[in-house]
């Protein structure tokens, strides 16, 4: 019996603390993911008002993975940007997890859930290790829609296709899950 109770005490202790770590995880992970989202869309905005391709384009192509790269490198976690149908395979492939998670927030999103609150965290066991991840949805803006919405002007959408001939990012509308943000934090 007396087994059976410290038994029960220690898995109780266990999930606490967990539970308390992971909600210290997900605000330290939003904190990072936040400012960079605002940012992209910021810069985005200013490039897509500034016109033309070339401009714009920096900001999906450079911008965005040198902030991804910078905000990796100074948290120690990697930050990435993911999506189910990508422009880059390389960058934005995601791994099991992520696609798991994106399938989850396309359903939620078709329940009604607004892509710009959706996101998921999780402690995973892997072979390497555990670590903290987590998911924050990207949602389509209207500056986005140019490059990725349903109805690209010619000239981008020639340059896009000589730049990415495999490009699957396209036929967004404004709101629709675009990909999301993912933090890997080891533990
Ligand atoms: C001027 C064109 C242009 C605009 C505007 C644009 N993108 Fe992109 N986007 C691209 C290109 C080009 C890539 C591929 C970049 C690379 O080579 O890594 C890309 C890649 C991405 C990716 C990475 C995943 C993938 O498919 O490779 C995401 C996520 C993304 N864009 C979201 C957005 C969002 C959200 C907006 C609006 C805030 C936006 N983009 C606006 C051209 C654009």
């Amino acid at each position: 019996m007396k087994k059976i109770i410290l038994f029960m005490t220690c898995a109780f202790v266990t999930s606490t603390v967990l539970a308390d770590d992971l909600s210290q995880y997900q605000s330290e992970a939003r904190a990072v993911a936040m400012p960079f989202l605002k940012k992209l869309g910021a810069a985005n905005q200013q490039a897509v008002s500034a016109g033309g391709y070339e401009a714009a384009v920096q900001i999906c192509k450079d911008i965005a993975p040198a902030m991804a790269g910078e905000a990796s490198r100074l948290t120690g976690w990697k930050l990435t940007r993911v999506s189910l149908q990508v422009r880059n395979p390389l960058l934005g492939t995601p791994d099991a997890w992520e696609q798991k998670q994106l399938q989850d927030f396309a359903a939620r999103a078709a329940q009604g859930e607004k892509a710009e609150t959706i996101e998921a965290s999780e402690i995973v066991s892997e072979p390497a290790g555990k670590s903290y991840r987590f998911m924050k949805a990207i949602a389509l803006q209207p500056g986005c829609v140019a490059c990725h919405g349903t109805a690209i002007p010619d000239d981008v959408k020639a340059r896009l296709h000589s730049d990415y001939p495999h490009d699957q990012a396209t036929g967004y509308s404004v709101g629709q899950i675009r990909g999301a943000v993912s933090i890997k934090r080891p533990l």
